[in-house]
Formats: structure tokens, sequence, C-alpha cells
């Protein structure tokens, strides 16, 4: 029987922009998420012997172009680290809004390697690796809570794992679905050109290692307001460096929801973060989520809790 693999998306609270090795996306700075319970992807992946070429569908429509390129290259992959001769059928159900910041490619990514190494048993540091390799954020997609992907040196050390602390119940991520509409451009393209081109860029690396220092420990502590400061700034920094090169994700709504978060912030915990695309994202705790939802009014939201239990079996 073939199995129906799920992964759920995560959210960078210190965030990775920037790879040292394109190839194996071995990224220059290590970085922190969050995984979360409300949005995933689930994927089934039948190897077939008399297919000529991989065959992908997204919600039930077959998918050509760029996106079955990714998915694609990322068979070969498979085929070439497990020794497997066939093509397959990839059939792929997204629980995400797409392309839209939030993160999709992090739990296809890692459904996918999920679904295409199926009965090869492999441990979670495996899959890990491998879901890197579509997608940087995808690594850490493996593990429920918060999860630390270490930059590492190669394939081998370059792998996510989670924090070692209790679970944080009341942490609560306010998920804005103000525009769901395609980004202007992909992280992987962006991403790549600030590297090469920012005037920021170094100092954006060099501030992200000192901001997970101090987030591990915020993290561990549960100190929401240690842990929103920090992924706030991260953010900020990582789009500064964007911006650097006349780059931005932000639409007036983004602003918008920001600018009310700014003044929610002068007397309760909340802070955002946002990625490559326009939804901002809200971070606070249980106690604030109906004052938070409150001010936002027209804004379109799912709340999120950090996801529990993960089983990869
Ligand atoms: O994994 P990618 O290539 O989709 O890049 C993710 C980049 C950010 O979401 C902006 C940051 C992160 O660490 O998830």
């Amino acid at each position: 029987m073939t199995l129906l693999a799920k992964a759920y998306t995560n959210i960078a609270l210190i965030k990775y922009w920037g790879k040292k090795n394109h190839h194996l996306k071995i990224p220059f700075n290590s970085s922190l998420s969050v995984t979360l319970d409300a949005f995933y992807t689930e994927t089934t992946v039948t190897y077939l012997d008399d297919l000529t070429e991989d065959v992908f569908f997204l919600d039930d429509v077959e998918v050509q172009g760029n996106e079955k390129s990714r998915v694609v290259q990322f068979m070969d992959e498979v085929r070439r680290r497990y020794h497997i001769e066939s093509f397959a059928k990839i059939e792929s159900w997204n629980h995400v809004p797409k392309a839209a910041g939030l993160a999709s490619s992090a739990s296809a990514f890692a459904a996918l390697a999920l679904a295409a190494t199926e009965g090869l048993d492999l441990d979670v540091q495996a899959l890990s690796r491998l879901a890197r390799f579509g997608s940087g954020s995808a690594s850490r997609s493996l593990y429920p809570g918060f999860v630390v992907w270490h930059e590492g040196v190669d394939d081998a050390t370059s792998v996510a794992t989670p924090i070692d602390m209790e679970p944080w119940d009341d942490f609560r991520m306010i998920v804005c679905l103000e525009n769901q509409s395609i980004k202007p451009f992909s992280s992987t393209e962006a991403m790549h050109d600030t590297e090469t081109t920012s005037p920021y860029f170094n100092a954006w690396v060099q501030q992200t290692k000192k901001d997970l220092r101090a987030m591990v420990p915020a993290v561990q502590k549960r100190d929401i307001k240690a842990v929103g400061v920090l992924a706030q700034t991260n953010a900020m920094a990582m789009h500064a460096s964007l911006l650097a090169i006349n780059r931005w994700y932000f639409e007036p709504e983004s602003l918008r929801i920001m600018n009310i978060v700014r003044e929610l912030q002068k007397e309760i915990p909340v802070y955002f973060t946002m990625d490559a695309g326009p939804n901002v994202k809200i971070m606070t705790t249980a106690p604030y989520v109906d004052q938070v939802c409150d001010a936002l009014k027209d804004v379109e939201y799912v709340v999120a809790r950090p996801l529990k239990e993960f089983s990869i079996d």
C-alpha cells in the first residue's frame, strides 16, 4: 500500500536567508523555527516501472514547468541516493495557502521526503537532510515544536534537531492571510541576489548567529517577550538586507498589520514576523489572542499552535 505522508509547515523565528552551497542547500547560518499545527501537505509517491518520466499532481491537477522540475530534481536525488530505478507518480495535497510566504515548500518537501523513501527505514536525521535538498526550510519540518537547523559544513552535518524543552502549550502564532496571491519573486531568486549583491548580507549573517545564541535559551524559558523581540528584529534584519537591493515583499496590508501590532506592543506581549511573502505572522501567548484578534478586525487569519507530536512512521 502506498503511504499517505503528512508534514506540517514551520515558520522561522530566526531566519535562513542565504546558502554557502547552492547544490546541497547548506546555509550561511543556522535557523530556528516553530512547526505549526494548522497547515500541512499530504503526499503519496508510487514508483511505477512503466513510467518514462515522473508525473506530478498538485491538488489533483497535473503540474508542469518549474514547479515540476523542482520535484523531478528532488526525485532524481532520491533515486541516486537510494538506488531506485523507476520513475514515480507523485500526488500532493496542500493544506497551506500556496506561495504566499507560508513556507508551503517546507511541508511539501518534508512530506515528499517521507513518501518517496517509504519502506527504506530512514531515520529522522536522514529524512531531514533529504528534505533540505528540496527546500532548506523543509529540513525543519520533520519535527514538532521548536526546531534548530544547524548550518553544518556538508550534507551530513547540515541537519535539523528539536530543541530540548518542555512543550510551550500557550505559544500562539496568528497567521494573517491578507494576500494569497503569488509572490513577485521566488525566495530562491531573492536569496541568491541578496547573497551576491546586498551590502548588508555579511552583517545579516553575523547578526543572525548572535540572535540564534540568544533565542535558544529564550525559547527554552518560554519567555514570549525575549522570543518575540528577537524574532521580530531578526525578520526585519532579513528584509533590510533585501530592501538594500530594491526588493521587498511588503504590501500595504502587511504594513497596516505591522502597525497594529506595534500599537498593541505598548501594552501586551505581541510581535510579528514575515517571510518571503506579504503575510504577517503574529506571535503571542494564549491569554492575549482575543485582544489581538479584536484589533485585527477585517483581517482574515488562522490561529496556530506549536505542533505537539509528529511521527515519521
Ligand atoms: O526553504 P526556502 O527556500 O523556501 O526558504 C525559506 C526562507 C524563509 O522562509 C524566508 C526563512 C526561513 O528560514 O524559513
